[in-house]
Parts: structure tokens; C-alpha cells; sequence
């Protein structure tokens, strides 16, 4: 590997001491993992956080008159407020816990889509949208009579912003679902116009951050939007706990998603009343060790600090996209102005698949395959690709190690 030093105030090599994973070796080789944007790995702090209160503060919550209930409750509904105040929430009841992002978008497409959203009224998505925020829409439509409307990407990989304006003129748009950062392409897209511009023609907007948040300060309130969700396993948290983050009166507008316990406030034979926001929508008893879990995590990234997090990406992504462009026959998809730490690619002659068992063998970790985003890829006339996905611990000889990868794979073709 060539060893570049890390050009950023982030202590990478500090940071790769947090986590216990990455001391592996696989076939002798040192674990390269470039798969973090499917999720990424685990800091000590969370490992703790969760196995400290299976051992020591562990009961089921909101239900218990007991100590170790109570303690438990409190606990879980302190990663409420840290939610709030990573997102910049007005308030912690603005904070639905979700099973992921696929939940979160799932409850919005149910609720919002089914009980306020009207027959004729159109949602529009994006090219570049990961399944979860494509199929949710699409049984809603075939439902419930609502249009599905897509915004085209240029071939550049981002949003075409004249006809996604187009698009709302009519005014039957109720609602935007659009990504902040698209799993493949690495584009974020332009939040604020993308707001200023639906809410101008009286569309509400929900963005799914899933990869955003992990790579950007998220501010909803300077945003503007109406909904913003995204899941704790990327962002160095547990699977098994997303978030919804809505507008309070956008949320009490809303029907429930699920029933069951916990959501409500009573319950005859006859009727039940809903428990307020945000409970109404967490029926059923929650991911409590996750939630834990998950406030590990913030406190770890808030004490990293998002600043020095985006600059440690710009910068190995600034390295991956020299470093690939070097190599030939290698075909990045899309080349956004604005682009996070996820780099699709395809190498002339090679499967993706091939690319990345290839690689695996060397040591080196990518995911292969449509991403999760099979209309995307159709856009660009292809079934696969391969992509390297950076996260915080990711070092500029990893990068490297890739691109020396990617030129022995070229040589096997060739
Ligand atoms: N959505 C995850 C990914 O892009 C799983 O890999």
C-alpha cells in the first residue's frame, strides 16, 4: 500500500482504534472495508453502551412502576432528545423511532399517504431512489389513486432541476420523497431548492437522509422540509432503529400506521383513542437495546464532529476519484458537483460481481450488484456495478490498496 498521510484534523488512525472489527485480518490479508454506506461498522462506545445494559439495566419500558424499568425508559427516550438535537428538531415528540429507514418511509407512505394525501394528488420521487422510497409509492398508487410521479437525472447523476420544477407546476404534487444522497451515485442533491421549490407549489417535502446523515450536519429547521428519515446502522449505530423526524402538526394530522400496544390511550371493544405523538406510531414494544445503542452512536459522532467528518470524506473521495480515474477501462457512474463518500463504478470486460469477489480476495470489501436501485441503474443502461463506500475510519491507504486491487482485476481480464 502506498501510505498518504491523512491530509485532515480527523485522527483516522485514533478512530480505527474504536473499532474492534477492523484489527481483523482476512486470508492474512488487513480487512479493507469499503462497504460502509450498506452499513458500517460498530465503535466500541455502541458495543459498550448495549451489552452495559443487557448486563445491568435491562427491562421492558414506557410500562414498568419499577426501578429497573424506569431506568431503562430513561435511558431509551435520552436518544429521543439526542435524535432532536442532532437533527435540530423543534421538539423530542417530532422524533418517531422506526424499525429503519424502509419503516419510516413505510409509516409515511401509510399514514401521510393514506389518510391525508387525497385521491388524484401526485407523489413525486427522483431517479436515483433507493427501492425503499420507490415501492412504498408505488403501493400507495396502486391502492390508493395516488400518481407517481419521477423526476429525471441528467447524465451527470443528478437531479434535473428544470423538470423536477416542471413536474410540480400543476400543483397536484402533495408530496416530494426524494434522496439527500443517492446510495450509488455519491450525489447529494440540492435540499434547500429542492424545499423552496415544492413548497412553493404547495408540495410538502421528506427527504430519506439514510446516507446523508452519516456524511452531513442535518439541520431540519434551517432545511425547511416536513419529514426527514433515515437508520441508525449507518451512521456507526445498531441495525433495528431508524427515524422519522416530521413537523408536529404534520404528525398529529396523521392516522396511525400500526396498532397495538403502547400507541394508544385507551382501548373499549367499541373504540381506542391514540396515545400523542410520536407514541401514536411506535405500537408494539420498541428496539430498546438499539435505542440504546443508537445514543452511543451520536454522542460518538458528535464528539467527532461533522466538520471534521465531511472534510475527511471530501478528501478520500477527492483521492478515489483520482486514483479511478487512472485506471483503464474504469467507468465511474456519475460525476455530481456535490458528491459523499460512495463511488459506483464498472470495469470494462468484468461483472461487477467478478470485480468484487476479485477484489474480496485481495481482502477488499465493495458491494456489487443494482444497489437497491434497479431503476437507476436502468437509466444508465446497466444491470450492476460495483462501489466503494468511505466512512470515518476509512484511511487514504485503503483507497489506494483499491485502486492496486482494481489494477490487478483489470489485469486478470485482460
Ligand atoms: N441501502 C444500503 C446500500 O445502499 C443497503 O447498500
Amino acid at each position: 500500500m502506498n501510505v498518504m498521510t491523512n491530509p485532515t484534523a480527523l485522527d483516522v488512525e485514533r478512530i480505527r482504534r474504536d473499532f474492534p472489527i477492523l484489527k481483523q485480518t482476512i486470508r492474512g490479508k488487513p480487512l479493507v472495508f469499503l462497504d460502509s454506506a450498506a452499513s458500517a461498522q460498530k465503535p466500541r462506545a455502541v458495543i459498550d453502551a448495549m451489552v452495559n445494559a443487557m448486563e445491568t439495566q435491562y427491562a421492558n419500558i414506557h410500562r414498568g412502576l419499577h426501578w429497573m424499568s424506569e431506568r431503562t425508559t430513561e435511558a431509551y427516550e435520552s436518544t429521543r432528545d439526542a435524535v432532536a438535537a442532532l437533527m435540530n428538531a423543534n421538539d423530542r415528540s417530532e422524533i418517531v423511532f422506526t424499525g429503519n429507514s424502509t419503516g419510516a418511509i413505510n409509516l409515511l407512505a401509510h399514514s401521510y399517504g393514506r389518510g391525508v394525501l387525497k385521491r388524484g394528488q401526485a407523489v413525486l420521487i427522483s431517479g436515483m431512489e433507493h427501492h425503499s422510497n420507490i415501492v412504498p409509492w408505488q403501493m400507495l398508487r396502486d391502492a390508493h389513486g395516488i400518481e407517481l410521479r419521477v423526476a429525471p437525472v441528467t447524465d451527470a447523476g443528478e437531479l434535473d432541476m428544470a423538470a423536477f420544477e416542471a413536474l410540480l407546476e400543476d400543483g397536484k404534487v402533495g408530496l416530494v420523497a426524494i434522496t439527500h444522497m443517492s446510495n450509488v451515485l455519491g450525489t447529494i442533491t440540492p435540499a434547500e431548492r429542492i424545499v423552496r421549490i415544492a413548497h412553493a407549489h404547495g408540495a410538502k417535502v421528506m427527504f430519506d437522509g439514510s446516507q446523508a446523515i452519516v456524511h452531513r450536519k442535518v439541520d431540519v429547521r434551517a432545511l425547511d422540509c416536513d419529514f426527514y428519515v433515515w437508520t441508525g446502522h449507518k451512521l456507526y449505530g445498531p441495525t433495528g432503529i431508524g427515524v422519522l423526524w416530521g413537523k408536529r402538526d404534520l404528525l398529529e394530522r396523521m392516522p396511525p400506521f400500526m396498532g397495538g400496544g403502547d400507541m394508544i390511550s385507551s382501548v373499549t371493544y367499541e373504540q381506542s383513542t391514540w396515545a400523542a405523538v410520536p407514541h401514536k406510531f411506535e405500537a408494539g414494544t420498541p428496539a430498546i437495546l438499539e435505542g440504546i445503542g443508537l445514543k452511543a452512536a451520536i454522542d460518538y459522532v458528535q464528539t467527532i464532529g461533522y466538520d471534521a467528518m465531511a472534510a475527511h470524506e471530501a478528501s478520500l473521495t477527492e483521492h478515489a476519484l483520482a486514483r479511478l480515474a487512472g485506471i483503464q477501462g474504469l467507468h465511474i457512474l456519475g460525476q455530481a458537483q456535490d458528491r459523499g463518500g460512495v463511488i459506483s463504478f464498472s470495469l470494462d470486460k468484468a461483472h461487477a460481481h467478478d470485480v468484487a469477489t476479485l477484489l474480496d480476495r485481495q481482502g477488499i470489501a465493495v458491494r456489487a450488484g443494482h444497489h437497491c436501485a434497479e431503476p437507476l441503474m436502468h437509466r444508465f443502461n446497466l444491470d450492476s456495478t460495483a462501489r466503494a463506500s468511505f466512512g470515518i475510519y476509512t484511511t487514504h491507504a485503503e483507497i489506494d490498496a483499491l485502486a492496486d486491487g482494481l489494477i490487478r482485476v483489470r489485469e486478470f481480464f485482460a
